[in-house]
C-alpha cells in the first residue's frame, strides 16, 4: 500500500466510531421524531384542541370520512398533508401548517371559518383524493359515478372536474342542522 493509501485508510478507520456513533444518532432522531409526531398527528388532537378548529372537527365526525359503514376513520392529516409515504414533505407539510396554525391562533385575530373554508377547497388537490381513490376511474360502484367520472379521465384539470367541485362536502358534512344556525 502506498503512504497516500495507507493515510486515507487510517483516518477512516479513526474515524470509524465517530461515524457509527453519528449513525446511531440518526437513527435515535428519527425514531424520536416519528413518535413525537403520533400524538399530534391524531385527529382528536388536530380538531378538538383550539376553538377555531371545533366546527371543522365536529362536521368531520358527521361526515363519510369520519363515520362510513366499514368503520374506518380517515384522519385529518390525510387530507390536509401530503400522503405519509412522502416522509419528508409529509414532515415539513406538518411543521408549517402547525406553525401557522399556532401563529394565526394568537396574532391572527378572529377567525373567518367560511373564507379559509373556500380557501382550502379551491386550493385542494386531487391528488390527495386519489390516492385513497385511485381505483374509482377503473371500477365506479354505480353508473352515476361512471357517468359522472367520464369527464375526469379526458379533462382532469379542467376546474369543474376538481373531486371537492363535487364532493365539497366529504370531509365535513356541514348541511346538518347542526350547523344551520
Ligand atoms: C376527506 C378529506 C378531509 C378530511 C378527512 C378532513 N378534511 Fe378538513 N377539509 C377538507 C376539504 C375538502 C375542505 C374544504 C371544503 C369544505 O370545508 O367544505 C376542508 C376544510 C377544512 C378547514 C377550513 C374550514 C373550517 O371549517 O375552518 C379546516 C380548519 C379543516 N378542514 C380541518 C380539518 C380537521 C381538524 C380534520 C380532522 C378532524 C379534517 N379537516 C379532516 C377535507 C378533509
Ligand atoms: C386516506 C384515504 C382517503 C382519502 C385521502 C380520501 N378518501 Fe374518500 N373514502 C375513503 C374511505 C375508506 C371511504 C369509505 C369507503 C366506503 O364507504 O365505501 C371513503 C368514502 C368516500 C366517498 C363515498 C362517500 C359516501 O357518501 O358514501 C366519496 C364520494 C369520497 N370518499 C370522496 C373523496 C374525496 C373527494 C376525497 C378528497 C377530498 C377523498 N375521498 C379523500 C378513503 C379516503
Ligand atoms: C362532475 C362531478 C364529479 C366529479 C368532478 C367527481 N365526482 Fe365522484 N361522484 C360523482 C357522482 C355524481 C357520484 C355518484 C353519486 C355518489 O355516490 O355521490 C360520485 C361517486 C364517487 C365515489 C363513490 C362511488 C365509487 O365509485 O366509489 C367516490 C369515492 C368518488 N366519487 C370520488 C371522487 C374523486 C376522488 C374525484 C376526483 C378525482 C371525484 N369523485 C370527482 C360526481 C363527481
Amino acid at each position: 500500500m502506498s503512504g497516500f493509501c495507507r493515510k486515507i485508510c487510517c483516518w477512516a478507520v479513526s474515524r470509524l466510531p465517530a461515524f457509527i456513533v453519528g449513525i446511531g444518532v440518526a437513527i435515535l432522531a428519527f425514531f424520536a421524531i416519528n413518535a413525537a409526531m403520533k400524538p399530534v398527528s391524531k385527529s382528536s388532537y388536530c380538531g378538538a384542541n383550539c376553538h377555531e378548529m371545533k366546527p371543522a372537527y365536529q362536521a368531520w365526525e358527521l361526515s363519510a370520512h369520519g363515520v362510513n359503514r366499514h368503520g374506518v376513520r380517515i384522519d385529518c392529516v390525510d387530507c390536509h398533508l401530503p400522503p405519509k409515504e412522502r416522509y419528508f414533505a409529509n414532515l415539513f407539510a406538518k411543521a408549517r401548517a402547525g406553525a401557522k396554525d399556532m401563529y394565526k391562533h394568537y396574532f391572527g385575530g378572529a377567525y373567518d371559518g367560511e373564507k379559509i373554508r373556500k380557501r382550502v377547497r379551491d386550493r385542494f388537490s386531487n391528488d390527495i383524493c386519489l390516492h385513497c381513490h385511485e381505483d374509482l376511474l377503473v371500477c365506479p360502484s354505480s353508473f352515476a359515478a361512471q357517468s359522472a367520472h367520464s369527464g375526469l379521465i379526458n379533462r382532469p384539470d379542467a376546474p369543474e372536474n376538481r373531486c371537492v367541485h363535487c364532493h365539497e362536502g366529504v370531509g365535513h358534512e356541514r348541511k346538518s342542522k347542526l350547523f344551520s344556525e
